[in-house]
């Protein structure tokens, strides 16, 4: 196994996960499924705290919301980045404290501020005018907003454009210039209170250049900020950092990222004379390597390339469709004697774009072999939907050699959860 994956290992031609074997996981609770190592997932957040042990830690819920994941999470010390009023609700749920909590957004409404101010959690300011939207939401409640400002440093990232968020071009925060200004006015704005400077420059970050940069912006901000009499108490570096997907292209690790950005942030503090605390947004490198997805083979077929149709599609794992992304696929039973072939793996999805992977090469396919596709545990089921009529797959949390079911496979009935028929329409 590539990269540092010693939850999985190989016994007798079997996939395990943690002491597991995956054919019986999928045989006893069917395909498609994610599957997540405790043990693993435990692993990668006490190595931040092991690398960052005076950083706040904030799971990027968005990554995977499952609750038990995020109950792990919040017994590991997590606090959480929400996007959305519904994420709140699920972090508070798992038990993660208000005051780990960052409500982040570009685009919230008067109710997501409501819920923001009256859950007491601190909240992104992504643009000037949500300022004032939002002091006057807190007035009407007679409540006060601590509010971090989400700063577009224009760094590039090297990651796919699509999630690319810290350019000038991007839609995400307010640019360097303005900030400082911004910040003024927000001291002299009733109901909220201005605490600290955020940004996030992207996801899947390759490298430690990009962060290192993103921190020499927030330090020359910082020093605008505090020299027109701002006060900072947290700065927020959001998340980014990427894993290896492909065993050939290595990641950086947590302790990597520290080495880059703390001496940037403690000399530029230290400068100061100030020390504010830092927050990380970490998502796809804390619950990424974490869960595999397990998919059974329906069709083999000889066509233009060898397809193997499988039961998941963009429907269950949209990465490879949406970002063309690599998720390397091992064979849950690798039968002995069979002989390598190259196949292009498809979903069952009724578009030709349901491509999961391109030209693998695997063991010979037949119908009713299972694939376990790897580091499927952020912006997997998270991203999942029901196109075309399939309800959503089961999430199991694996521990020693035992497991559990964290969500329920969907059938049939949540396809019509919230629908109704006008009467008028019945037959
Ligand atoms: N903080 C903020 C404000 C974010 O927007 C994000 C991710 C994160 C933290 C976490 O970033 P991470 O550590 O996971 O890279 N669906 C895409 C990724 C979208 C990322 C969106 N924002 C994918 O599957 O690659």
């Amino acid at each position: 196994m590539f990269g540092s994956k010693d939850h999985l290992s190989s016994l007798d031609g079997h996939l395990y996960i943690e002491e597991v074997d995956c054919c019986r996981l999928a045989a006893e609770e069917g395909t498609p499924l994610y599957v997540t190592s405790e043990r693993r997932l435990r692993e990668n957040i006490r190595c931040y705290h092991r690398a960052f042990p005076d950083a706040d830690k904030y799971f990027a819920v968005k990554a995977n919301g499952n609750l038990t994941i995020l109950q792990i999470a919040a017994q590991e010390g997590m606090g959480a980045d929400v996007f959305s009023a519904g994420e709140l609700s699920l972090v508070r749920m798992a038990g993660i404290p208000r005051d780990m909590i960052l409500f982040n957004g570009n685009s919230k409404s008067e109710l997501d501020h409501a819920a923001a101010l009256r859950a007491g959690v601190r909240i992104s300011m992504d643009s000037n005018e949500e300022l004032e939207h939002l002091a006057r939401t807190a007035c009407e409640l007679g409540l006060e907003g601590e509010i971090l400002f989400r700063v577009n440093p224009d760094v590039s990232p090297k990651t796919h454009p699509k999630i690319a968020t810290g350019l000038r071009s991007s839609k995400f925060g307010i640019s360097a210039e303005e900030v400082a200004g911004a910040y003024q006015r927000a001291m002299d704005l009733e109901g909220i209170k201005p605490v600290g400077l955020h940004c996030h420059i992207g996801s899947q970050i390759l490298q430690t250049a990009p962060f290192a940069e993103a921190a020499e912006r927030m330090m020359d901000i910082l020093r605008e900020v505090t020299a027109k009499g701002g006060e900072v108490e947290r700065i927020d570096l959001g998340g980014g950092l990427g894993i290896q997907y492909h065993p050939d292209v290595p990641a950086p690790s947590p302790s990597d990222l520290a080495q880059a950005i703390l001496p940037v942030i403690e000399d530029g503090c230290r400068d100061l004379g100030i020390s504010p605390r830092l927050i990380l947004e970490p998502g796809r490198s804390i619950v990424a390597d974490s869960t595999i997805m397990l998919t059974r083979v329906n069709v083999v077929k000889r066509a233009a390339v060898n397809f193997a149709a499988v039961d998941a599609g963009f429907n269950v794992l949209a990465r490879p469709m949406l970002y063309d992304s690599y998720h390397h696929i091992l064979p849950v039973d690798h039968a002995e004697g069979r002989e390598e072939m190259i196949y292009t793996i498809v979903g069952p999805i009724c578009e030709s774009g349901d491509i999961l992977a391109r030209d693998r090469p695997l063991p010979r396919l037949v119908r009713g072999d299972v694939l376990a596709f790897l580091d499927a545990g952020a912006y997997g089921f998270s991203m999942a939907s029901q196109y075309n009529g399939q309800p959503r797959p089961a999430e199991i949390l694996v521990s020693g050699d035992g497991w559990e079911v964290i969500r329920r496979r969907e059938d049939a009935s949540a396809l019509l959860a919230g629908q109704t028929i006008p009467p008028r329409l019945m037959w």
